[in-house]
């Protein structure tokens, strides 16, 4: 799809656009919105995902780094106008095990997908609330439904953003912002591409990006994807707890290795 008319947002702003699932949807983006600005520390794939289109400008960045974050959004203000759709994406995974437990892991999963999520909203709410208008899409996980094997580091972290969407969905839409939460279940990308465990129902990071911008465009607040992986998980978060534990202990946690 190449430049229109009559775009549905004027700036999109992607974090975590260098790879993966970010990167695919800044791609999609291309025609939908009139400038998608892309944020990531790599700059240097960045710039190559910007030579691709006109419509794609590279804005490197740590979102650990909450004046960089805020200084990134008034560049991008200055030369693109108003950010009306941002999609808070940037994260870390790694698996971690209860029995080798690593505090630096714990850290970098709270800095980066749950403060620089935080870092993101510090930037975008004021203007947004000025004008009364935008839309907010946080990317958690369907990890973040119920405690899994292995997800210490970054499940909670998922949760958290969970929960926070549902606050942000209640207080702001009255507002005239719209919040969309997010929650892939298992897609090809470098995160997952390390993975030594099966991950059923895996689709690539294209098929994400596509389901992101349909459930976007149609202003969905639950975008859950593939369908039907995210209707077991959800089916999961409402069976009694001891069903749960019981399941993932038959058919997930069988093994654990040593
Ligand atoms: N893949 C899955 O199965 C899956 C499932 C559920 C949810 N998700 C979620 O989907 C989102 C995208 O994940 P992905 O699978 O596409 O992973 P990915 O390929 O590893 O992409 C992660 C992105 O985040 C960026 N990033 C990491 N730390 C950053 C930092 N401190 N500051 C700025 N950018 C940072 C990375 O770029 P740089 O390294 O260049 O900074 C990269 O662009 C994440 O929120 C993830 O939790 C993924």
């Amino acid at each position: 799809m190449g430049e229109v008319d009559n775009p549905r947002w004027n700036t999109a702003w992607i974090t975590g656009a260098s790879s993966g699932i970010g990167l695919e949807l800044a791609r999609k983006m291309v025609g939908r919105t009139r400038h998608i600005a892309v944020s990531a520390r790599s700059q240097d794939k960045l710039n190559a995902l910007a030579e691709e289109s006109q419509s794609i400008r590279s804005y490197p960045l740590d979102v650990t780094d909450a004046d960089a974050v805020d200084e990134t959004l008034t560049k991008i203000q200055a030369d693109c106008g108003v950010v009306d759709l941002v999609v808070l994406n940037a994260a870390a995974w790694s698996a971690m095990e209860m029995k080798a437990f690593d505090l630096d892991a714990v850290r970098k999963g709270i800095e980066v997908n749950y403060l620089g999520v935080m870092n993101g909203l510090h930037a975008v709410l004021p203007s947004m609330l000025a004008l009364g208008q935008g839309h907010i899409a946080i990317v958690a996980s369907t990890a973040g439904y119920r405690g899994l094997p292995q997800s210490a580091a970054y499940g909670p972290t998922k949760a958290a953003l969970i929960n926070l969407a549902e606050t942000m969905r209640i207080e702001l839409a009255p507002l005239g912002i719209k919040v969309s939460l997010i929650c892939p279940g298992f897609v090809d990308t470098p995160a997952t591409q390390k993975n030594q465990f099966s991950m059923p129902g895996i689709i690539s990071a294209s098929e994400a990006a596509r389901a992101i911008v349909s459930g976007l465009e149609k202003g969905q607040y639950d975008i859950a994807f593939p369908w039907l992986f995210a209707r077991v998980m959800k089916l999961l978060r409402i069976i009694p707890i001891g069903l749960y534990f019981w399941l993932v202990r038959t058919f997930v946690w069988r093994n654990p290795t040593g």
